[in-house]
């Protein structure tokens, strides 16, 4: 069985005092709540603090990108053993706002995945289209080049422990989530894409989150779907009440 996985998001919210607060309160939050995997990702400014925050609890740290080389003369990069070495387990890759803002393709998904692996990060591959190509009708095509051009050369043994978030452009930050029945679609044609690479076993272990104005309010019915097996949240996640009610399926 597939363990769920709640991600939080933040982008670029949050002062270090304010991360302290939201974190804290967080942690006492998901006291005993063991059931569902849960990762929040702050800046890269408030990792150490997060850190030592976190340390017992139950809660995983990620990062929200990192450059694919492990060191070198990359002016403002931070790197994945940088990241482990700031008890990162997580890191979030291919952002649909690193790939328009910051010109990043899939092929430098696809190092950033491979480093991340090398350095035992756990990567949240994200893949999803645009307003444009879903209203086209060639959004399937398009995040079936994503995938398969991000996870060229990953085995079967690293992918394991990849977790692959679709989020559609349009349903980020608008407020606009995509229905159940939208999503479930999708991730079922994700999953029918993994086990074309690594096998059906395989492609039925790996999970699935949905991104895309998650909130409280539609949490439970998504989670109904098969095919999601969490959810990677943004701007609801940066309200410890909200994201903890999100963890527990809208309760
Ligand atoms: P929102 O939840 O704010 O729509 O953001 C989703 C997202 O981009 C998570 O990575």
């Amino acid at each position: 069985m597939r363990k769920p996985i709640m991600g939080g998001n933040w982008k670029m919210y949050k002062t270090a005092r304010e991360a302290v607060q939201t974190i804290e309160d967080l942690r006492e939050r998901m006291e005993g709540v063991e059931e569902i995997e849960v990762v929040v990702f702050p800046p890269f400014t408030v990792l150490g603090l997060a850190e030592k925050i976190l340390r017992d609890s139950s809660i995983g740290l990620g990062a929200q990108n990192m450059h694919w080389e492990a060191g070198g003369s990359y002016t403002g990069e931070i790197s994945a053993p940088m990241l482990v070495d700031l008890g990162c387990r997580y890191v979030i890759l291919g952002h649909s706002e690193r790939r328009r803002y910051f010109g990043e393709s899939d092929e430098r998904v696809n190092k950033k995945i491979k480093s991340a692996l090398t350095f035992e990060l756990i990567p949240v591959v994200c893949v999803g289209e645009t307003l444009k190509e879903r209203k086209e009708g060639s959004f399937k095509r398009v995040v079936e080049t994503q995938l398969n051009l991000c996870l060229k050369g990953i085995g079967p043994e690293e992918a394991e422990r990849m977790v692959i978030a679709y989020e559609p452009v349009w349903a980020i930050g608008t407020g606009v989530t995509a229905t159940p029945e939208q999503a479930e679609e999708m991730h079922s044609f994700v999953r029918e894409l993994l086990a074309k690479l690594f096998g059906e076993d395989l492609a039925d272990s790996m999970r699935i989150q949905y991104g895309g104005s998650v909130k409280p309010q539609n949490i439970k019915e998504l989670m109904r779907e098969p095919d999601i097996d969490g959810a990677l949240v943004g701007g609801a996640s940066l309200d410890a009440s909200s994201f903890a009610r999100i963890v527990k399926y809208g309760e």
